[in-house]
């Protein structure tokens, strides 16, 4: 019998740097219990402008001395279709953010091939992915975002890629966004990993994330209403600005 989902645990905080030191702390948890089991961490980041405080406090030395990064192995939850220079590229804002000031090796960095042709760059992903963990992806940790219009990672909408079943990686378009193209995990390669959590701040949030966690079930309209790891953790960290309407979890 298919396991259920667990049930997702929703973590109220103050302010956006207690949810960034609180993101910091699930990442230096879960990555000395991966490492210590298997030898390895595989995390996979998030693009948009929540993590990047994050990643900052992970950077920090009260932190990062106590992160064996040698094993950690970063991926990403989704990339634009621009080169890894452009400045809409998610993995160049955690190179600058963390990947450079922990001096992480290069045999450690696997990001999404931006500057592909987008339907190459995810077969290529796709490869990837398939070549590190010797078949379906399981992540340690994948952090995730939540746009304003319930999309997460570059899971739009009433998008194709939404119904993509068996790839880990496609490439999805966005019209009307100004990097119409972007390569995005799917629910298979995200809904595997052994814990979710998704971070959550601000005012602009608080409507969304209300349909999401307790509005009517949608997710052709709320795409990250299916996240739901299999038989991992999922695990919601907002602030009190952006929990403003939650009615269960107040
Ligand atoms: C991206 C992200 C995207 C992001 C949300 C929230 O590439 O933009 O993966 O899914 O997480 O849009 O973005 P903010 O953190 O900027 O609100």
């Amino acid at each position: 019998m298919t396991p259920s989902a667990a049930q997702p645990q929703v973590v109220v905080l103050n302010g956006p740097d207690e949810v960034a030191a609180r993101a910091a702390h699930e990442f230096a948890a879960r990555a000395r219990a991966a490492i210590s089991q298997r030898n390895c961490f595989a995390v996979a980041l998030s693009g948009g402008k929540t993590p990047t405080r994050s990643f900052e406090l992970l950077a920090s030395p009260r932190v990062a001395g106590k992160i064996e990064w040698p094993r950690v192995h970063f991926f990403w939850g989704d990339e634009r279709c621009v080169p890894p220079d452009d400045p809409a590229s998610n993995y160049g804002q955690a190179r600058m953010a963390l990947l450079d000031p922990i001096r992480a090796q290069d045999k450690s960095i696997h990001r999404m091939r931006g500057e592909l042709e987008p339907r190459e760059g995810a077969r290529d992903y796709t490869a990837l992915l398939s070549r590190f963990f010797g078949g379906g992806p399981i992540f340690d940790l994948v952090y995730l975002g939540l746009g304003p219009d319930g999309h997460t990672a570059s899971l739009f909408p009433h998008s194709h890629s939404l119904e993509e079943t068996s790839s880990s990686c496609i490439a999805s378009h966005v019209p009307g966004n100004a990097v119409p193209w972007r390569l995005t995990l799917t629910y298979p390669a995200l809904n595997a990993a052994r814990a979710v959590v998704f971070l959550v701040t601000g005012a602009d949030k608080s409507d969304v994330l209300h349909r999401v966690l307790e509005g009517p079930r949608d997710p052709a309209s709320l795409p990250a209403q299916r996240i739901a790891p299999s038989e991992g953790a999922l695990i919601w960290l907002v602030d009190r600005a952006a929990a403003a309407h939650l009615q269960a979890h107040a």
